[in-house]
């Protein structure tokens, strides 16, 4: 097997970034790792993958990215977090955002590949993988960011969420709540599917306990407001809710101080998703399911220059990472 950019890395203890930039722009690089670098090159006979740079060369700098809301914090520190990592090898993010509208995300999927750009980090808006398989046909790799495609080729970044609803539930019921609800969003959208399939699992551990859907056709922090004025309305109203992500979870916060008398934790308790920056500055801190956004993102650019760089090499092109409970003042007391 050819020696890959990876095998120089680990040799001179060093990152991959690290050693593409002694490859490509050595002014950059301390001499004494310059020479490390270069003793393992030797060492190990690397010869660069010219495909590869002429791949890049050919290229302009930069990685297009395309998530379904540019309004959601969680999609903004993926962001950040792609652009962390691209900026290592002197490369730009390209912001899409899609709302969820395949025709939007095709328009940008067009667009990133006129600007011919190095890959495609993308959160799918739906299922079509033939879309996909037509841009990395084209030559330009593509990852899925907080989403897999199982059976599909491409590089994936994301997090269990049937994990994450599982966690949800599961502890709304070790604080004692029965009656709980679930306020998701089109149930197309995979993530919410799967949240929505751990918080079942966890339901049925406790006999007592029953789960009702409340399906809204956003995950905003105005379908969250909406929700709660139902909700606020209902005479045997639920004693706990997990919202499928946190801008609905403050939008529920938001009615239930507006429209009603309903007390949180007291009377209702809350759960939301992602454990976006506002969560912990809710009126009343919001306990979340916590999502490492800038990691994922950060991970997915890594992987889509590994892919480009060591199309062969021996890592995870599948990468999972696990969600986290974070428990605050919505679901304490
Ligand atoms: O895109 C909808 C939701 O899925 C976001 O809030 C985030 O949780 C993502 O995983």
């Amino acid at each position: 097997m050819a020696v890959s950019v990876r095998d120089v890395a680990v040799a001179a203890s060093v990152s991959v970034g690290t050693v593409s930039n002694v490859l490509n722009r050595r002014d950059k690089v301390a001499a004494d790792t310059v020479e490390r670098v270069l003793a393992a090159i030797d060492e190990l006979g690397f010869v660069r993958n010219d495909a590869a740079r002429q791949l890049r060369a050919g290229r302009s700098r930069s990685i297009g990215l395309v998530v379904p809301d540019a309004g959601n914090p969680f999609f903004a520190d993926v962001a950040r977090g792609a652009e962390a990592r691209a900026e290592d090898d002197r490369l730009s993010v390209l912001l899409g955002n899609s709302d969820e509208d395949s025709s939007r995300e095709d328009r940008y999927l067009d667009l990133f590949r006129e600007q011919r750009v190095n890959g495609v980090l993308i959160s799918p808006a739906t299922d079509d993988v033939d879309k996909l398989q037509r841009v990395q046909n084209a030559g330009i790799p593509v990852v899925l960011v907080d989403h897999e495609l199982p059976g599909s080729t491409f590089c994936s970044v994301s997090v269990d969420d049937i994990e994450g609803g599982y966690l949800a539930v599961r502890h709304l019921i070790d604080i004692g709540r029965r009656r709980i609800a679930f306020i998701g969003g089109p149930s197309s959208i995979a993530q919410v599917a799967n949240r929505l399939t751990g918080a079942r699992r966890a339901v049925e551990e406790a006999p007592d306990a029953t789960l009702e859907l409340i399906e809204m056709p956003a995950l905003t922090v105005l379908n969250g407001r909406e929700a709660g004025e139902v909700i606020v309305g209902q005479p045997d109203r639920p004693d706990a809710i997990f919202a499928a992500n946190d801008l609905l979870a403050v939008g529920l916060l938001q009615a239930f101080s507006m429209f009603g008398t309903l007390r949180v934790p007291e009377d209702i308790a809350l759960i939301g998703y992602d454990d976006i920056d506002f969560a912990a500055a809710t009126v009343v801190p919001l306990s979340s399911i916590r999502q490492p956004a800038q990691l994922i993102g950060h991970t997915a650019v890594d992987l889509l220059l590994r892919s480009i760089d060591d199309p062969d090499g021996d890592y995870e092109r599948n990468v999972r990472f696990r969600p986290e409970l974070v428990i605050r003042q919505s679901t304490s007391g």
